[in-house]
């Protein structure tokens, strides 16, 4: 299958229905609304979303219905993004290639740009047009719950509590697996609870998206010490000099190419039992790993 071109129509559709969901920029207040799109359409892969509307179209769904809740992950992870860049926080000047939400417009406005991004997730996913109610409830309640404080945001402050602290593996593997994996994870699981998915074929896609979700970050700290900055639209090295706990500096260069790899192995063999519907997942999960941005 041709990925590019698959990655390609999903960024199109997610961008198109971002777009018309969100406030418009001329709606007051305006440099909220700026803010808010600043970040937004500045050209971010757009994994999630792609995510859900790949696991939507793999358990056979028409990819459409998850499109609110594809949305949805994007604002989150859009929101986390900006919160991730603040001084207090990891304090990050470039972002998918422009200066960070707080350096354009201020700590405040970046901080309520956040805010309001993570609550228009919710109103989008709630205004899902289609799919089945009791399905876009249950899917409402799993990415809640794997933005809050037993998933992301848990791994985020794990990451800032280990700043320079020397971490036995399974704090480094809480933090990547909450920070980054939980999200991940949730995007597939809600693709494919929209989708209708059966009991069998949930199971299956939780542990593809499990793996794909810590391969994700493994891979995100290994670009950090191996990337290009140009290419991936922030600084790198970032993580050696703040001391992060990131793969490369607990397990080594090495080991951490070998467990993304075994991961992205997992999480192909956990789609053994599905059609060429899920080839865009198998594809993504390869990418993940493959990818220099
Ligand atoms: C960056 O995520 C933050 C992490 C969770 C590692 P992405 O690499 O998906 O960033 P965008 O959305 O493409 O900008
Ligand atoms: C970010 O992890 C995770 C979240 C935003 C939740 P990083 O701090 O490693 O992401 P980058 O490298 O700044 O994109
Ligand atoms: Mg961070
Ligand atoms: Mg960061
Ligand atoms: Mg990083």
């Amino acid at each position: 299958m041709n990925l590019e071109k698959y990655l390609a129509e999903k960024t199109e559709a997610v961008n198109k229905g971002l777009s018309a969901l969100l406030a418009r920029e001329d709606d007051y207040p305006q440099g909220l609304h700026k803010a808010m799109r600043y970040s937004l359409f500045a050209g971010g892969k757009r994994l999630r979303p792609t995510l859900v509307l790949a696991s939507a179209e793999a358990v056979g769904a028409d990819s459409r219905e998850a499109l609110n809740v594809a949305c949805a992950f994007e604002c989150i992870h859009t929101y986390s993004l900006i919160h991730d860049d603040l001084p207090a926080i990891d304090n990050d000047d470039m972002r998918r290639g422009r200066p960070t939400c707080h350096k354009v417009f201020g700590e405040a406005a970046a901080i309520l740009a956040g805010d309001a991004l993570l609550t228009a997730a919710f109103e989008m996913a709630a205004a899902t047009g289609s799919a089945d109610k009791g399905s876009v409830i249950k899917a409402i309640g799993e990415l809640a719950k794997a933005a809050g404080s037993t998933g992301m945001i848990g791994g985020q402050v794990v990451d800032i509590e280990s700043e320079g602290k020397d971490v036995p593996f399974p704090v480094l593997e809480y933090i990547h697996i909450h920070k980054t994996g939980e999200l991940i994870l949730s995007a597939v699981r809600c693709g494919a609870i929209i989708g209708k998915a059966s009991g069998d074929e949930l199971e299956s896609l939780t542990r593809y998206g499990r793996a794909a979700g810590l391969a994700f970050q493994i891979a995100d700290d290994i670009l950090d010490v191996e990337g290009s900055s140009e290419e991936m639209g922030k600084a790198t090295g970032g993580d050696e000099k703040k001391g992060k706990a990131t793969y490369p500096s607990v397990i080594g260069m090495e080991e951490s190419k070998k467990r993304a790899a075994e991961l992205v192995g997992m999480a192909v063999e956990a789609l053994s039992g599905f059609d060429e519907k899920a080839e865009p997942l198998r594809a993504i999960a390869r990418y993940i790993v493959s990818r220099r941005k």
